[in-house]
């Protein structure tokens, strides 16, 4: 049994499978598809052990090897997660692994707790937007190139860094890369995110008010999938044609999600 019903018409879907055959990659093709064309997709309560988010995640690619065997804990607690500062960062739009060469593939969630206010994930269909851009916009956009650096989604979360937190983000790899993202299969996104340093080659304030209206533009509402969590959801998405983000929640919440990537299999092109 298999069956995908549209969330809202252009993002989101929720999908209706045999839980032992969606483990074992009875339903991989149909998944891999439907994560180009829906971008993000919700099994409701499917309430997935490590091991088997794990066994799931490598039918449909190659799991990064991040946390316990692929599996890391996204929280915002210290003591539960040595990400936990960077976490912050997660509460505006943005991509898995911008800064890398080969951004990920896709990244998928298991609510193991909830806050207990806010804590939504929404996800916004970047095809869906570029898609829909005037052509003469769409034009414009083709050549231009984007800097992408930790520094920029930090400085979110710390607006007047010190000279040492600047240095330790500077660390990090950061890369640049085209804004619209032509893919092999034949179709395009845009690529935005709060790791957009500048537009290579036009003046700070061109750079700022294009990405600015970019992404105003992306995450208009039909564009947008929020996902109102209920403790054992799984939700999984496409990480190289949306933005996702968190609705804020209290700095001091137990909210815990078990969270596993898929290594990148295309340069941003
Ligand atoms: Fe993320």
């Amino acid at each position: 049994m298999f069956k995908a019903i549209d969330l809202s018409p252009r993002v989101g879907s929720e999908i209706l499978a045999d839980r032992s055959a969606l483990i074992e990659g009875g339903y991989s093709r149909k998944i891999e598809k439907l994560l180009v064309e829906r971008s993000a997709l919700v099994f409701r309560e499917l309430f997935l052990t490590d091991e088997e988010q794990r066994r799931f995640a490598s039918t449909i690619g190659e799991v990064v090897p991040l946390g316990e065997d692929g599996v890391s804990k996204i929280s915002l607690d210290p003591m539960v997660s040595d990400t936990a500062d960077y976490t912050r960062g997660a509460f505006f739009w943005h991509i898995d692994g911008a800064n890398d060469r080969v951004p990920a593939k896709a990244t998928m969630l298991t609510a193991k707790v909830l806050a207990d206010g806010g804590g939504d994930t929404l996800i916004c269909n970047t095809y869906a937007a570029y898609g829909d851009l005037p052509e003469g916009e769409k034009k414009a956009l083709q050549g231009l190139k984007v800097r992408h650096a930790l520094e920029a989604s930090q400085r979110l979360v710390h607006p007047q860094p010190t000279a040492a937190q600047l240095t330790r983000w500077r660390t990090r790899p950061s890369q640049t890369h085209p804004l619209v993202w032509h893919h092999q299969h034949g179709g395009a996104s845009l690529l935005l995110g709060a790791t957009c340093l500048y537009v290579h080659d036009v003046s700070p304030e061109d750079s700022s008010m294009l990405l600015c209206r970019l992404h105003d533009w992306a995450t208009q509402e039909p564009y947008v999938y929020r996902h109102k969590w209920k403790v054992g959801d799984f939700l999984l998405w496409d990480n190289t044609g949306t933005m996702h983000r968190a609705d804020t929640y209290a700095l001091d919440s137990k909210r815990l999600m078990h969270r596993t990537t898929l290594q990148g299999e295309e340069a941003v092109a």
